[in-house]
């Protein structure tokens, strides 16, 4: 007989999941609901960003998934990218978090996450990315300006969420950018 069950999570992903691409050691595939926790994980192994809870990570899992991706080798979920499309602009992704485990910064799976997103076919009518960047993050500012440079999009930065908006807690500047045109508009 023959044995038809996948025998790792990463081949379960495989056949599950018609848009997972690989790179050289990465399987880059939608979210599913068991990522949720390994998720939190790798988000609290990287600051600065935002330590958001469990639940808020299962919910991007079970509701986001098309607009989101995580990045596994061996089970082990060392990236991922959540966003969703504001209500009403369908030609707009808005990229709320990334995450590189320090083990696989440095080549490209940053960029190339935000590039399998924008391949996906359901994201086929995306023309431009939003996301927002503290003033410090060199390392954000840098990966949204080669994900830019490699689309021959342009780079807006305006102002959006202020300090004081995030309450008495200690929160930097969160400056929007708008990377766009993606693609041609057809005619
Ligand atoms: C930001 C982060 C996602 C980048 O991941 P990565 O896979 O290492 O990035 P890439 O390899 O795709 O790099 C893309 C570009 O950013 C640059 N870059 C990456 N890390 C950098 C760093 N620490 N300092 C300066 N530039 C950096 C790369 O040199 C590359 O630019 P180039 O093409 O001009 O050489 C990762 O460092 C991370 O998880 N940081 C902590 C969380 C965070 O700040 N997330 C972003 C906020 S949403």
């Amino acid at each position: 007989m023959i044995d038809t069950a996948p025998t790792t999570s990463q081949t379960y992903s495989q056949q599950s999941d018609a848009s997972a691409v690989h790179t050289d050691r990465y399987l880059l595939r939608t979210p599913a609901r068991r990522d949720g926790y390994d998720i939190w994980q790798l988000i609290s192994a990287c600051p600065p960003l935002d330590l958001n809870s469990v639940y808020s990570y299962l919910l991007l899992c079970e509701h986001f998934d098309k607009t989101c991706v995580v990045a596994e080798t061996d089970g082990q979920i060392d990236g991922f990218v959540s966003a969703y499309q504001p209500p009403g602009r369908d030609d707009v992704l808005f990229i709320w978090q990334v995450a590189v485990h320090e083990r696989g910064r440095g080549h490209g799976l940053g960029q190339r996450m935000l590039t399998s997103l924008l391949e996906r076919p359901n994201l086929a009518h995306v023309r431009s990315l939003e996301t927002t960047v503290g003033p410090d993050n060199a390392a954000s500012r840098r990966m949204f300006a080669a994900v830019a440079r490699n689309m021959g999009a342009g780079i807006e930065e305006s102002p959006l969420f202020e300090p004081e908006l995030f309450g008495p807690q200690a929160h930097d500047d969160e400056r929007l950018l708008k990377i766009g045109p993606l693609r041609p508009t057809p005619g």
